[in-house]
């Protein structure tokens, strides 16, 4: 079988559609292998026609299921420049190169009474998968999965019919205040943070870098572990350019750099040296 880390294969579009204002969900088939992938990791994706742009972008699997008998992929992604807008033109049918499963994903430690998933607007996308994983895959095994799920307005907060099936319960918040706690995700992790029993919880974030710093600090005031999916602009996915790294905390002593693509995107919170964007 091919080493599935290294794997480039053809996607097809079953669908591509715009739920919200420049914000998509693509549906496509992909070959059996894909099955390997865990939750948190992402593949670097291209349209297969045309030469631009020239290199695929990082997108994480936001789910991936059997359905009669082939293998589906969804990813969910808003456009945020040129190449995000192309992807965004593709339709049925259309192509789609992609490379991957790539990365280290979320480890789901055995037996953990409380799963908690903090997303901060498209940090849902990884969670997602992630949910549907502990539900799916670790039933009965693990306890509860409780989903804080902060976005700009109530039209970001996407998805949440199925999230509401996946997980045991949602805290939700806007930054407009047009849905749930007004105010940032984080506030409603710090509230509820003293009633997670530290040896039995974990808690796993993506979002935005100002997002996933201060679950690092919630993390490290409450002692409860933390995995965050880090979020960096990536070149060739694969580890070879270096162009995605951040820098290793002091506590991290083997490495004083870690690339996002190969020993990410998701690291453990004391990994990472926080300053790393500022300094
Ligand atoms: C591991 C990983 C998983 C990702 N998963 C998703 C996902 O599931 N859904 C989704 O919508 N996006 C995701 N992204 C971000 C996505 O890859 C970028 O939005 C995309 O590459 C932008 O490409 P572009 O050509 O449209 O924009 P560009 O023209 O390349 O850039 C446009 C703007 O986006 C910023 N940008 C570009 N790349 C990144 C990046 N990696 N992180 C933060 N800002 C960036 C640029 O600074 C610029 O302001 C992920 C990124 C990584 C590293
Ligand atoms: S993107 Fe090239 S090393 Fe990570």
């Amino acid at each position: 079988m091919a080493d599935p880390e290294k794997s480039i294969a053809t996607g097809i579009i079953i669908s591509n559609r715009e739920i919200f204002k420049d914000h998509f969900l693509m549906i496509l088939r992909v070959p059996a292998d894909f099955r390997a992938s865990v939750p948190g990791q992402f593949v670097m994706l291209r349209r297969e026609e045309g030469d631009h742009p020239f290199l695929g972008r990082p997108f994480s699997i936001h789910s991936l299921y059997s359905m009669n008998g082939e293998t589906v992929m969804e990813i969910l992604y808003r456009i945020s420049g040129m190449g995000t807008a192309l992807i965004a033109r593709l339709t049925a049918d259309d192509r789609v190169t992609i490379l991957g499963p790539l990365g280290r994903g979320f480890d789901v430690p055995v037996g953990k009474k409380k799963i908690v998933l903090v997303a901060g607007g498209m940090g849902i996308a990884p969670l997602f998968y992630l949910a549907e994983y502990c539900l799916e895959e670790r039933r009965g095994e693990l306890g509860e999965t409780v989903l804080y799920f902060g976005a700009q307005s109530s039209h970001h907060l996407f998805g949440l019919d199925r999230l509401e099936r996946l997980c045991s319960s949602l805290k939700l918040s806007t930054d407009d205040g047009t849905f749930g706690y007004h105010g940032p995700v984080t506030d409603l992790v710090a509230g509820d943070a003293l009633s997670f029993e530290r040896n039995d919880s974990t808690l796993f974030a993506c979002g935005p870098y100002g997002m996933i710093k201060e679950m690092a600090r919630i993390a490290e005031k409450f002692s409860i572990p933390c995995q965050v999916s880090v979020e960096e602009k990536m070149a060739c996915g694969i580890g070879a350019c270096l162009g995605c790294a951040v820098r290793a905390s002091g506590e991290n002593t083997s490495k004083r750099f870690m690339r996002v693509c190969k020993e990410g995107p998701v690291f453990d919170t004391r990994e990472i040296d926080w300053n790393w964007r500022e300094g």
